[in-house]
């Protein structure tokens, strides 16, 4: 199969060059700027793209390609595609000239196309592109082609055809640039010659003939079930693969939404069919666990590692009932596994509890169906697999739970509180047809008391907070701009509807510099 290697230069845009490839129709994975050509070789890449960065090339620890980078990629005749950082990397190592402008250069410009012909084929001569830059190329070496410019930048594009290099100091990953995807196209399909193969159909049969040579025909395997979508996902592959040889867990810790565990059991033991489902109520341990804990990480930790426990004590047994137990799944995804020098840093301490490492003691090999899909591959596999609709389009719920959306100490009252409230406004998004173009809609319980009036009586009750954002990664949010009606609905229905609560308010800030979660 063609691949397509995105060499990582620290920019948030790897993971989206990354998508965008496959979404055409290629395989595309992320490596990091200096791995070891030898590595790279193995790949036997088609082609590789060069990401943007934040980095200059002057600067003295900016990331760079050795020589030998390019050796290889002239012998192996592989064509690159350097974007922003990678358009100025090429040209510092071929020795052109790039300088740092004064004023940084970020939104739509004009590109004006001087050489129609690889990579702006069948564009029309003038093209909207993204650009967001300090630093411009402002002399090429010999040899290679000026393909397009702007008003302000004279070498937006160029490219040498004996030396299979190219590069366009624009982003056309970003949606911001319509023609963005002619040009990865012409790039992958014109000038690299890949075949279009990377498709999710053979993928799902591919993947269920691997599950069951590598399970073989006897063995059985355990699965953490969260009811998220990636989870879900494993477990119906799983369950398409090896039948009732799977064994699925699913632990209530107590911060769960309302009715959440008689959902996700509703749907995979009635719906779904799954006979070996096993249900845990640890409520109570965890609660007593959280009780009069007011740090956010220490209640991560502590609900991270009764998880565990739980976890673990739960498989013992079922290891001695069922002495074939070899295997434990899991719903790790490819940005789990890659992170970008963009999202590592930041992600860091999502994924420490989120995809707990189970103690090697368990000895169960661990199998990973989904751990090189992006999410939206997740779940179009998940359509095709039948996984219910309301599982593939549920929003991102922290492991941590309700814990993280009620600030300081837990208690059952604060969350019942909590879960009415959160009710009624994914209710009310729901009826109003706008769920699925939302990142996450959820309330979160102040531990704040202010006077209200209620008929005649004066009332001192908590306050709660909407959050309802937009987003694509994650990585940075938008609050939505709710119509006012709406949030005057939600508002009126949580305070009218449930006890403890006497005002609402709205949250109007972004990420960055806020993050989603208020914990
Ligand atoms: P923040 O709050 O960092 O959240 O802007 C970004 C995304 O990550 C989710 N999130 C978590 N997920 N464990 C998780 O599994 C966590 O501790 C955690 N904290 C945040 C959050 O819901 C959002 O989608």
């Amino acid at each position: 199969m063609n691949i397509i290697i995105v060499l990582d230069f620290g920019g948030q845009y790897a993971h989206l060059i990354t998508r965008r490839i496959r979404d055409l129709g290629v395989y595309a994975e992320i490596l990091p700027f200096n791995v070891n050509i030898e590595n790279l070789r193995k790949v036997n890449p088609r082609a590789i793209i060069l990401s943007g960065g934040p980095s200059s090339v002057y600067e003295d620890n900016s990331p760079k390609l050795k020589q030998e980078f390019f050796t290889f990629t002239l012998e192996n005749k592989i064509p690159v595609l350097g974007i922003c950082y990678g358009h100025h990397l090429i040209m510092y190592h071929q020795g052109g000239k790039i300088k740092s402008k004064e004023t940084k250069e970020y939104g739509k410009a004009i590109l004006k196309i001087l050489d129609p012909n690889l990579l702006f084929d069948s564009l029309l001569r003038e093209e909207v592109v993204w650009m967001s830059h300090g630093d411009q190329i402002t002399e090429l070496v010999e040899g290679f082609t000026i393909y397009a410019k702007t008003d302000t930048c004279p070498i937006a594009a160029f490219g040498n055809q004996e030396k299979f290099l190219y590069g366009v100091q624009f982003h056309p990953e970003v949606s911001n640039t319509p023609k963005g995807n002619r040009i990865l196209e012409n790039f992958i399909y014109k000038i690299a010659q890949c075949k279009k193969e990377w498709k999710l159909e053979g993928w799902i049969d591919d993947s269920i003939e691997k599950i069951k040579k590598y399970v073989g025909s006897r063995n059985k395997v355990i699965l953490g079930l969260s009811g998220g979508v990636d989870s879900s996902v494993v477990a119906v592959l799983l369950q398409k693969a090896i039948g009732d040889r799977l064994h699925c867990i699913f632990v209530n810790n107590g911060v769960l939404r309302k009715n959440e565990e008689s959902e996700v059991q509703e749907t995979f033991k009635s719906k779904l069919k799954f006979k070996n489902f096993h249900y845990i109520d640890a409520e109570d341990l965890f609660l007593e666990r959280l009780k009069d804990i007011e740090d956010p990480e220490e209640k991560r930790r502590i609900i991270g590692h009764t998880f565990i426990e739980v976890f673990e004590n739960k498989t013992i047994k079922l290891e001695q009932a069922n002495p074939d137990i070899k295997y434990l799944a899991q719903g790790t995804i490819y940005p789990d596994r890659v992170e970008t020098s963009a999202t590592s840093k930041a992600s860091a301490k999502i994924k420490s509890h989120h995809n707990l490492t189970l103690p090697d003691d368990m000895m169960l090999e661990i199998i990973e169906p989904l751990k090189d899909l992006y999410k939206d591959e997740v779940r179009r596999i998940g359509v095709k697999l039948g996984v219910p609709k309301e599982i593939i389009t549920r929003h991102p719920f922290p492991g941590p739970g309700l814990a993280v959306r009620i600030i300081g100490p837990i208690n059952k009252d604060k969350l019942n509180i909590l879960r009415d409230a959160d009710e009624i406004l994914i209710d009310e998004i729901k009826k109003a047809g706008i769920y699925e173009n939302l990142w996450q809609a959820f309330c979160v319980f102040l531990p704040l008391k202010t006077v209200g009036i209620m008929g005649d009586f004066r009332t001192y009750e908590y306050i709660c907070a909407i959050r309802v954002v937009e987003s694509v990664d994650a990585m940075t949010a938008n609050f939505s701009k709710l119509n006012w009606e709406l949030l005057e609905k939600i508002s009126t229905r949580i305070i009218n509807e449930v006890k403890g609560i006497n005002r609402v308010v709205y949250d109007i800030s972004n990420k960055p510099p806020s993050t989603i979660e208020y914990e």
